[in-house]
């Protein structure tokens, strides 16, 4: 069986729990789920130089494909610090490019917010676009 939502969003919990976030103090967790069933877990790493730092999700999928997944399921994604997570513009680029179909995050009360990539990234350039 695959994971449900909510268990994908436990797992981004957990991960959360590894962020590095001394600069924003906002920790990220994030997992993406590979078409194998395999979830792959990822936190935000900051860095001194700010603009260096690495995004939750863009660890997640590195993850994933670093290990050999080339086609993703879903990403999930949760914010310990504040009210609520979205994925930034360039990890909504960085799913497209893996095909995720369904992107997780928490909703009122937790509960499971599920959202298509096409919803997230309309008319998104892609890996077919180059031909
Ligand atoms: N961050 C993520 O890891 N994922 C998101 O979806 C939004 C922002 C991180 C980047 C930075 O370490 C901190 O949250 C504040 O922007």
């Amino acid at each position: 069986m695959p994971p449900s939502d909510a268990d994908l969003l436990v797992a981004a919990r957990a991960a959360a729990e590894f962020a590095y976030a001394p600069y924003s103090k906002f920790r990220v967790g994030a997992v993406a789920l590979a078409a194998d069933g395999t979830v792959y877990t990822g936190a935000n790493v900051e860095n001194a130089a700010y603009g260096s730092t690495l995004c939750a999700e863009a660890v997640a999928i590195g993850h994933a494909v670093a290990s050999g997944a080339r086609k993703l399921e879903a990403v999930a994604a949760v914010c310990l610090d504040g009210p609520g997570c979205t994925p930034c513009g360039e990890c909504r680029q960085r799913m497209r490019e893996f095909a995720v179909e369904r992107v997780v995050t928490e909703g009122p009360g937790g509960a499971p917010r599920v959202r298509s990539l096409t919803e997230m990234l309309p008319d998104s350039f892609g890996p077919e676009d180059l031909g």
